[in-house]
């Protein structure tokens, strides 16, 4: 495993849950996808969700950003039930970052207006505006592409453009649902050393998930297994692989991380 982190926060001090889902069944149809899953996020924890294909994963992601209300369970943010509040009122008061699975941009907008159109939602200062934006796109590196429709960028391209959209409004709480899939090598470094910076230095919250397991497994300090609806191991990454549920239900036997 790279050594991407350079310590994981095994205990937090203040047992203070940014995030809680409590008892969350989801129902499509008769189909039941989630079955009382009940999960605490820590402030400043980076936390990883691993499970297969269809298990539920950015159905947690939709119900933690109201996209999808649960069939039964609350979803809490720093203590206060939010089940009920629409998405964009959500968003901004929790101050939640979130880079959907698909999608998440508008396709015929180019680049550079895609990043302003989130921006003047989120920043009234016009100078503090352009400043953000400035930022985004030399970290990214999109001084090329600002003026291309985000329809033309190639996939890893279009999934960068998401990730700054999301961090336009330095968010609390960032959702990252697969924001590894499409990129290259060393734009996963740079994601994954953003993810740690934001961690460390702004104490925000992540919630990843992603199939490239040792991308995410580098980067996190605990994460979870889904299978069947239910969480069925948590841990650090080192204890989470091997955990025999997990390895069974997601890893398989030959699985490692370094
Ligand atoms: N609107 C819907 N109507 C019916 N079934 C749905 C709907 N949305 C999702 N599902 C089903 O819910 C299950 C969970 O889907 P979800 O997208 O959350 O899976 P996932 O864990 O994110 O999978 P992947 O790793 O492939 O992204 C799947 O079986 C999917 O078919
Ligand atoms: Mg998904």
């Amino acid at each position: 495993m790279a050594l991407i982190k350079k310590f994981r926060i095994k205990s937090f001090k203040k047992e203070v849950s940014v995030l809680e889902l409590d008892k969350i069944s989801m129902f499509y149809n008769k189909r039941q996808i989630l079955n009382n899953l009940s999960l605490k996020i820590h402030k400043q924890e980076i936390l990883g969700m691993l499970g297969p294909n269809g298990v539920g994963k950015s159905t947690i992601f939709h119900i933690i950003t109201g996209l999808k209300e649960p069939s039964y369970g609350q979803v809490l943010i720093n203590g206060s039930d939010c089940t009920n509040i629409p998405v964009y009122e959500r968003a901004t008061k929790f101050n939640l970052g979130y880079v959907p699975q698909y999608g998440g941009f508008i396709q015929d907008l180019n680049l550079i207006d895609n990043l302003k159109l989130v921006a003047e939602i989120h920043i009234k200062d016009k100078n503090l505006r352009k400043t953000k934006i400035d930022k985004l796109i030399s970290q990214f590196e999109f001084e090329p592409l600002i003026g291309i429709k985000s329809k033309h960028l190639s996939g890893g391209q279009k999934k960068k453009l998401v990730i700054a959209m999301a961090l336009i409004n330095d968010p609390s709480i960032l959702l990252l649902d697969e924001p590894f899939a499409a990129l290259d090598i060393l734009t996963i470094k740079m994601l994954q050393e953003i993810i740690i910076n934001l961690q460390s230095l702004e104490k925000i919250t992540v919630i990843v998930c992603d199939h490239q397991a040792r991308d995410l497994l580098s980067c996190v300090d605990r994460a979870i297994v889904l299978s069947n609806g239910k969480i069925i191991a948590s841990g650090s990454p080192s204890e989470i692989i091997k955990d025999n549920s997990a390895r069974s239900a997601y890893f398989g036997d030959e699985f490692k991380i370094n």
